[in-house]
């Protein structure tokens, strides 16, 4: 089975996540990249909170859905903004055939509680199913306060702790 890990990451604690995986099992990575990047000011995490909350899907640097056709498993990885997804996951989300695909998703979000994952990861699962995919695995992840990256061995405690599942 052919898999791959699909993640936006802005301050790197999804990319953290998606190398820990990979690093797992033998999965290629692939970023959501956005074609116009972000900046790390006041103003950009507004804007960024704003796009998130009204479900902005941003142009990406990739095709995504030429990207995902080879593989028979994905994992998805979204950071949570404004309790909702990012606009680069809204955007794959949007373009890709999951059809006899099975996907993971995952949140990484900075509240330990993991506030409102229930929620992104359920709009996540419902956009997957509409793109006929099989939602074979959810998870939230805890990741930093913004502008901050989670360390690799925090991350890799998670990944470790819920491997089991993930596998
Ligand atoms: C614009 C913006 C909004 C955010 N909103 C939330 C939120 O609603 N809940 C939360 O727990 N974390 C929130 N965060 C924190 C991020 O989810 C956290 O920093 C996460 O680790 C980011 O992943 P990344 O480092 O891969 O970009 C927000 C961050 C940004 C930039």
């Amino acid at each position: 089975m052919k898999s791959a890990i699909l993640y936006y990451s802005l301050d790197g604690s999804a990319r953290c996540a998606a190398q820990a995986l990979s690093r797992k099992w033998a999965a290629d990575v692939i970023e959501l990249a956005e074609r116009k990047p972000r900046g790390h000011g006041k103003w950009d995490f507004v804007k960024a909170a704003f796009q998130a909350l009204r479900g902005a899907k941003s142009r990406l640097d990739i095709n995504v859905s030429d990207a995902v056709r080879p593989y028979d498993k994905m994992y998805i990885i979204s950071p949570v903004w404004a309790g909702r997804t990012v606009p680069a996951v809204n955007a794959c989300l949007a373009q890709c055939d999951f059809t006899g695909k099975q996907v993971g998703i995952l949140s990484v979000q900075a509240d330990r509680d993991l506030k409102g994952s229930g929620e992104v990861l359920d709009s996540m699962a419902r956009r997957v199913e509409s793109a006929s995919g099989q939602v074979v695995f959810r998870h939230g992840l805890i990741g930093a306060l913004p502008g901050k990256t989670i360390s690799r061995e925090d991350m890799e405690r998670q990944i470790n702790e819920i491997f089991e599942d993930v596998r």
